[in-house]
């Protein structure tokens, strides 16, 4: 086996990874280098799908105040949202985006080449910037990628997988990679590893997330003893475009409703009010659920998002990446009805942190969708979460700017042991139909541990995927790349599972249909692995 030493290593090049990497070069004392690993190519991630676009409280948008964006996020988090991060990442918005700027990132402007804001659920105000109309994500994730691709002291592994953490005492001294190209394995020592790796889409059947999105740096976190916060919280958006047989489900962005679509059944007839006064625009649990219960009710696959309403110009700038999807299917946004659906769509749980980026282990930070740092609370504000990404990989930077990084010199039985693992050229593995096996979960993770969830569905999951696990036969070392996520997805989904039978109560997109109410008493669900072995 190979081995390396890294200053900082970060996993994962979404938009929280990149501006890290960029961040972490301009500002910190490296060493020993600095090393971004990634198992997709540079610029594949959840990032690059995102469309309405990121929050920013910006001092000259008079009609916005950090108060305001504070009270929203507060409001849609269901009462576990930590008032000091909704505070510190609201504050930090306008120093982000004047930063991302000068990184070469583009906001779409008006004829006066002021920045244009939109409006999306939950929102007070219109305070959302977008870029390349619905094409924000892939926007910002093209001008970062540019920078750190033509930054020589960001060294690159892509194609690239971290496989385990080498963590002793409490402190992570490194991490196993694996080349899903050469198959070969690299021992990576490090005194800062980021976990920038984003969330768990693909353990639903149907998702807005891209293939990679299976919640692998979570899953290694919590094996490496990490605090895991908030579980049970998965975010299901409304509108994904439902088209049969495509389970990986492209995006309808709320921001469609947020310019005035509406949502109807087939005949056209609108039903939101029934559900909320705020319609179309209510909070995503409520808006996920009324569609869910519309067609539940008339047994129907799909509802449908009525945009005839916006004038047809207005739709084909501002959503010119959704009105070209939704053509190939034949559907013409500005007069056809579009069928959507649910789909899981973002983790509110994860990793948990303080504002550092600071885990329960040390050495070990985590940044973006993976971590949990308390902004969305049960229920995620829209556009929050590409600023929690950006404001949190400033921060981390800012910290390991003010400590001083050694690289682990002194290798103990422990480390040494996870090595040996990964070392082991004589294990003779048979092939297994991976594919059916993450098939099989995703459908026990939507039929059970969906949008609606109950003691009855929550203990059945509970039990197949104890089983799923138990004949898994690769506590050591994978085949491939498709088995080590498959791995971290049974992880990640039995914890989903035990805190969602353990929050006897609905609160945001945790919805119970044997506790539908939410209990006065307000409190984060904690899990690490020793308590998970005690339980059955
Ligand atoms: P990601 O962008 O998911 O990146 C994770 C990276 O980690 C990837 O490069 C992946 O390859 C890598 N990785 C994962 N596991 C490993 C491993 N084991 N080893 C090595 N590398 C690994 N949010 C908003 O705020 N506004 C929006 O408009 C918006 N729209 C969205 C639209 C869609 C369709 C989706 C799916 C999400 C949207 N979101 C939006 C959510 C937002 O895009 C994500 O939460 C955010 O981009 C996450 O960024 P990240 O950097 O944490 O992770
Ligand atoms: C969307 O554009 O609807 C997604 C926005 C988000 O997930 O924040």
């Amino acid at each position: 086996m190979k081995y390396s030493k890294y200053s900082t290593v970060i996993i994962g090049s979404g938009i929280a990874g990149l501006y890290a990497a960029l961040k972490i070069e301009q500002q910190v004392k490296l060493p020993d280098g600095l090393l971004l690993i990634t198992k997709s190519r540079l610029g594949e991630s959840n990032s690059r799908y995102a469309q309405g676009g990121m929050v920013a409280v910006m001092k000259d948008n008079k009609s916005d105040s950090v108060p305001s964006h504070i009270s929203d996020t507060i409001k849609a988090g269901a009462g576990l949202s930590e008032f000091n991060t909704v505070k510190f990442i609201s504050e930090n918005s306008d120093a982000v985006v004047k930063d991302l700027l000068k990184f070469g990132v583009e906001f779409d402007r008006d004829e006066n080449n002021n920045l244009c804001y939109t409006k999306e659920a939950a929102h007070s105000v219109r305070r959302i910037l977008h870029s390349g109309g619905d094409a924000t994500g892939k926007m910002i994730e093209q001008a970062l990628c540019r920078k750190v691709s033509e930054n020589e002291n960001i060294e690159i592994y892509e194609q690239t997988d971290a496989v385990e953490l080498l963590v002793s005492s409490a402190e992570c001294k490194g991490v196993i990679v694996f080349n899903n190209e050469t198959g070969d394995y690299e021992t990576v020592y490090s005194s800062a590893i980021i976990l920038a790796t984003g969330g768990i889409g693909q353990l639903y059947k149907y998702t807005t997330n891209p293939v990679g999105a299976t919640g692998d740096g979570i899953a290694l976190a919590y094996n490496a003893g990490a605090v895991m916060q908030d579980m049970e919280f998965v975010q299901f958006h409304p509108t994904a475009l439902a088209i049969d047989g495509d389970e990986n489900r492209f995006l309808i962005s709320e921001a469609v409703r947020g310019e005035g679509a509406k949502l109807c059944d087939s005949d056209g007839v609108e039903f939101m009010s029934k559900y909320d006064e705020r319609k179309e625009l209510a909070p995503r649990d409520i808006v996920t659920r009324a569609n869910y219960n519309e067609m539940q009710e008339n047994h129907t696959d799909c509802v449908y998002l009525n945009a005839s309403c916006i004038d047809s110009k207005k739709l084909a700038k501002r959503f010119p990446t959704i009105s070209k999807k939704c053509l190939e299917h034949g559907i013409d946004i500005a007069k056809d009805y579009i069928p959507v659906a649910p789909a899981s769509h973002y983790f509110m749980g994860g990793i948990r942190t303080n504002l550092k980026g600071e885990t329960s282990i040390n050495g070990l930070y985590a940044i973006g969708e993976a971590a949990s740092t308390g902004l969305h609370g049960g229920n995620r504000l829209a556009s929050n979460s590409l600023l929690e990404c950006v404001v949190c990989a400033y921060s981390v930077a800012e910290y390991l700017k003010s400590i001083e990084l050694k690289t682990p010199k002194q290798i103990d039985e422990e480390i040494k042991s996870i090595i040996d693992k990964y070392s082991n050229e004589d294990i003779v593995m048979e092939e297994l139909d991976i594919q059916s096996l993450k098939s099989e979960l995703q459908n026990i993770m939507w039929d059970y541990v969906g949008i609606l969830r109950d003691k009855k569905s929550l203990e059945t999951a509970n039990e197949l995927i104890y089983r799923m696990k138990a004949d898994f036969p690769r506590d050591v070392k994978c085949l491939n790349r498709d088995e080590y996520e498959y791995r971290n997805m049974l992880t990640v989904a039995q914890l989903i599972v035990h805190c969602a039978l353990n929050r006897k109560e609905s609160r945001g997109a945790h919805f119970r249909t044997d506790y539908p109410k939410t209990n006065e008493e307000c409190i984060h669900s904690v899990i690490v692995k020793e308590e998970m072995e005690l339980v059955k």
